[in-house]
């Protein structure tokens, strides 16, 4: 990306370029983010009628990097308070630099030791740009941050913006909805010290014309597990700009002198190959970029909360991780309830001793017989919270967060420990550090239960510093783990997927999608999530019928098949499902495991046709088809479901009929589910490409 004239910089990708400029000003705006231009064409951008370089009051075009200032009346993404109360900014271009595929664009303002630095950084194999912003204050007293986000991006002109975005809550988590985006602004976000089940830190605008298939698509999301803010503002001219960042309003940070305060990744990704195809680009980046050892294949989990909760013996544990064995899984996980006096939620969370009753050997002959199943064995912990009714707190009870003459609220009897004070992040560290050193631990569970209340810190300087710091020594503890314990494998979980981000992902393995594990809700549930998480992370556990969540009654096949879709697991209380159902169960692990290079690497199509959904991954020369079909209508036979993606001269032999398809007949006619009439319909299909 060299600099195409002093003032004009683009970032290429692949396919796409984004481009900014400075105007006489030294204010950065952001002319293009599309398709790949030219250096000619891209300098031909200034020349435009409605550049921005001829503004009107009132009608400012949208700024790339939008410092407050002067005539500055919309969403503001960086906006400081100096010791004298000043709070606009004057910021001077000082220069550009380039370095490891970013684009560095310093900036100083005029009077105050204030420096600001936007960067850019795009790779060779994938479309999305990742923007991040630094703040650092040279001089020698402190300056207030009240907003820094990691970028604000300038959508073009669209005729009927629509904005599309992932809201939910507990047991309901990425419901997506696609509306037209209002005059104003529209914000996103959380308050709640984590990512949350809300609002999932991602938003795509389309010129409201968008399919799965076709159109173009401008999404952004922000790498970051704590509380955050996505802006969606369409001026009065109907243009639409996005600014993401880190903290919430009226959440503050002091800079102190030398400080220097650097914002998570927001990432940005135009594409032109409609929702599905904007999804399978942040699926690839996710894949290439994000995860920490993307080539694994994710292994075949059983997690033993919904068949005990916290009533069990380490026999019990054992009978579970032996049918599981059975059955063809490759990781027991032990939930909660295996520490402490933790045997109900109501004690015992932040003891981190295996429960004398239960373990009076420790935890060490419970993971020896689990190996020698030869399956690995995992832990739930959940390091950032404490039951009152816990040695923990009673030795600290200044270790959560509290504010003086408030109440501590409790949610499900625990509370939130500061985990931004050093001590308690050095305590974290510590305990967990040991755990991991004296058992054969190989996956952890990282829970996270519940939000911040009552967000206090009596005798810091500096209190709402909590908000960021709560996270970023999160991260860290989870990158000293990795570092120090190499084979670990981390899965997020916060009630669900109430912490599901590509801050969290660049230092776990796979998340806990949600609570609710009944097939029918997954689907959508499933959908959601995939507009821009790969199914290599996406946790989907088998469990029982009827369901405990929902008490909705689903036939073992269905809610396989479903599951088949992500990281498949099994949650289910084994000890009480049939002989038939647990032979059923092996046969449907082992096909999962034929598919599952297919499904957790490789490329997502979303399928539809008539009353039955599904998905389609492919890889090389393999195509997977996951259908579901909760009931027909009127008794009309169901569609044929078109395939997407396949060599259209190229012949595909199905596996379960042994029939040799034309990629051209499956693309334009479709393929016969053969679901049959009944309710609860589901199949899986695999076509592999004949040469
Ligand atoms: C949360 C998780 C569950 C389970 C329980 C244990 O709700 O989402 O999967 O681990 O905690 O208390």
């Amino acid at each position: 990306m060299p600099a195409r004239e002093p003032r004009l910089w683009a970032v290429d990708t692949p396919h796409t370029s984004y481009v900014v400029a400075l105007d006489d000003h030294d204010r950065l705006h952001g002319l293009h983010w599309g398709p790949r231009l030219t250096a000619e064409q891209a300098l031909a951008l200034l020349d435009l009628p409605a550049s921005p370089f001829r503004p009107v009051i009132g009608r400012e075009a949208p700024l790339d990097l939008s410092a407050a200032s002067a005539f500055q009346y919309g969403h503001t993404g960086v906006q400081v308070r100096f010791g004298d109360g000043t709070r606009d900014l004057e910021l001077e271009f000082r220069e550009a630099s380039e370095a490891d595929d970013a684009l560095t664009l310093v900036f100083a303002d005029r009077h105050y030791p204030l420096e600001v630095r936007t960067r850019y950084r795009s790779h060779p194999d994938s479309d999305v740009i990742e923007r991040s912003i630094t703040l650092q204050n040279n001089g020698t007293e402190p300056i207030e941050v009240l907003r820094a986000d990691s970028a604000t991006w300038a959508v073009p002109d669209l005729d009927a913006p629509r904005l599309s975005r992932l809201h939910g809550e507990w047991g309901a988590e990425t419901q997506l909805t696609r509306t037209p985006v209002p005059y104003g602004e529209t914000v996103i976000g959380s308050r709640r010290g984590v990512t949350s089940h809300q609002a999932n830190p991602w938003i795509t605008i389309d010129d409201g014309q968008a399919t799965e298939t076709r159109g173009e698509t401008w999404s952004t999301t922000l790498a970051w597990s704590g509380t955050w803010r996505i802006t969606v503002e369409k001026d009065p001219a109907g243009r639409v700009a996005v600014s993401a960042g880190f903290g919430h309003d009226p959440v503050s940070i002091s800079l102190v002198a030398g400080e220097v305060l650097e914002t998570p990744v927001a990432a940005g990704l135009y594409a032109d190959g409609g929702f599905a195809g904007a999804a399978s680009a942040w699926h690839e980046y996710a894949l290439a970029h994000v995860l920490p050892h993307p080539e694994e294949d994710r292994p075949v989990l059983y997690n033993s909360w919904e068949a005990t909760e916290f009533d069990f013996t380490a026999e019990d544990q054992m009978r579970l991780a032996e049918r599981a064995a059975a059955m063809g899984c490759e990781l027991f996980v032990m939930d909660d309830g295996w520490f402490g006096a933790r045997v109900s939620d109501r004690a015992g969370l932040g003891d981190w001793t295996p429960n004398p009753d239960r373990f009076p050997d420790g935890l060490g002959p419970l993971i020896k017989r689990v190996h020698e199943t030869g399956m690995r064995f995992g832990l739930w912990v959940e390091p950032e919270m404490v039951n009152p009714d816990s040695d923990l707190y009673r030795a600290h009870p200044d270790w959560v967060y509290h504010q003086p003459h408030r109440r501590r609220s409790e949610v499900r009897q625990q509370l939130v420990l500061n985990l931004a004070k050093p001590e308690v992040a050095e305590w974290m560290h510590h305990w967990l550090d040991d755990l991991l050193s004296a058992n054969e631990i190989d996956f952890l569970k990282w829970d996270m239960n519940r939000p911040f209340t009552e967000a206090g810190w009596p005798g810091s300087a500096d209190p709402d510093r909590l908000w960021f710091d709560h996270t970023r020594n999160l991260y860290r503890i989870l990158d000293r783990l990795r570092a120090d314990h190499p084979a670990l494998r981390i899965e997020s979980c916060s009630s669900g997927g109430g912490r599901v981000d590509f801050g969290i992902l660049r230092r776990t393995d796979q998340v806990w999608t949600s609570d609710n594990t009944d097939a029918l809700d997954r689907i959508e549930i499933q959908e959601g999530f995939a507009q821009v998480y790969p199914a290599r992370i996406m946790g989907a556990w088998v469990t029982d019928s009827p369901n405990p969540f929902t008490r909705r009654v689903i036939p073992l096949d269905f809610r396989f098949r479903v599951a088949m879709a992500g990281v498949l697991a099994v949650g289910g209380d084994l000890r009480i499902w049939s002989d038939e159902e647990l032979a059923r169960g092996a046969e449907l692990v082992a096909d999962y495991k034929r598919i599952r290079p297919v499904v957790q690497h490789g490329r997502r199509h979303p399928l539809k046709a008539g009353q039955a959904a599904g998905v389609q991954y492919d890889r090389d020369d393999t195509t997977v088809v996951l259908a579901w079909r909760h009931s027909r209508r009127l008794g009309y036979r169901d569609p044929l479901v078109k395939l997407h993606g396949l060599d259209l001269d190229g012949r595909y032999e199905d596996a379960r009929t042994g029939r040799v398809h034309h990629g051209a007949v499956l693309a334009t006619h479709g393929l016969d589910l053969d679901l049959g009439p009944a309710d609860y319909a589901s199949t899986m299909i695999e076509l592999t490409r004949v040469r």
